[in-house]
């Protein structure tokens, strides 16, 4: 199988309505997880927490898979945390790349998971399993958040302790981000993190932490209220319905970028 990813190949054989970026960074967590990082091109714009399809050249043929861009959309570079599929198309052979190897962007981002889609409250809520950090991992890096909201609760819920590397790791750099806390007060981030299938300080799904209300004596917080709560959800469809059915039961309702309401759902990476 021929992966192109030399950037004056890529570039000279890229479809049209393609970026080629040149990857800077590789860093893997796990067997299953790892984050990259790439060029950003200057004109390409997105809100956070926008996904963007993200591809490679593989024996003369492009194939992408969506992919939500970690990083916030100030930075000038763009970060994505993937899972490897050790038969996934496009994920075992992109968990291969390197820094300087080049991959496909198409151009346009999209998605549900925008401050823009939410309509004011007091405390936001951002449930994610798994690589489902990945939109919550831009939008608490963007000032625009906490600009928005008092308090920003991020929850992670993973098979394994560590598959929350990635999201202790980032919520560390970002409490000692010194230009973030000169523009905000990152003090309103709480992260919260669980564990399904290894002993852990915190065990159980979210689901399951919610019903019992576990979470919430835990975060010293009332249940979820329609008044004062809004919610951001993305794992897997299993976990999106389940999260969603516990919301619509507190009263909130789903919302759209064309209809603001109290919470919005998207379906994290899937190969
Ligand atoms: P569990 O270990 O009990 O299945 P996955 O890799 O399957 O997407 O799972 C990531 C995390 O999401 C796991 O901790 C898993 O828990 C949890 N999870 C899976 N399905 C649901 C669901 N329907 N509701 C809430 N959490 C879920």
């Amino acid at each position: 199988m021929n992966v192109m990813t030399r950037p004056e190949e890529l570039s000279a054989c890229a479809p049209a309505g393609t970026f080629v970026q040149t990857v800077t960074e590789v860093t893997h967590y796990t067997d299953h997880l790892f984050r990259f990082r790439m060029t950003r091109p200057s004109e390409f714009r997105f809100r956070s927490g926008e996904f963007v399809m993200i591809g490679l050249m593989i024996d003369g043929k492009p194939l992408y898979r969506a992919y939500s861009i970690a990083s916030p959309a100030w930075d000038e570079e763009l970060e994505f945390f993937s899972i490897k599929v050790p038969d996934g198309p496009l994920t075992s052979l992109l968990q291969n790349i390197g820094a300087g190897d080049a991959i496909l962007m198409r151009r346009k981002p999209t998605g549900t998971l925008v401050n823009d889609a939410l309509i004011p409250g007091k405390r936001l809520y951002m449930f994610s399993t798994g690589t489902g950090i990945a939109p919550f991992a831009s939008l608490i890096r963007d000032p625009e958040t906490y600009e928005k909201f008092d308090e920003l609760i991020l929850t992670h819920t993973c098979r394994e302790v560590a598959e929350l590397k990635y999201g202790q790791q980032l919520v560390e750099t970002i409490r000692a981000d010194d230009m973030l806390n000169e523009l905000v007060d990152v003090g309103k981030l709480r992260h919260y993190t669980s564990v399904t299938r290894e002993d852990y300080p915190c065990m159980g799904r979210i689901t399951d932490l919610m019903e019992s209300g576990k979470l919430y004596s835990d975060l010293k917080v009332p249940p979820l209220d329609p008044e004062t709560d809004r919610g951001m959800i993305c794992g897997s469809a299993a976990m999106l319905k389940d999260t969603k059915n516990l919301l619509e039961k507190a009263g909130l309702t789903e919302g759209a970028n064309n209809r603001p309401a109290e919470f919005v759902i998207e379906r994290a990476f899937a190969e």
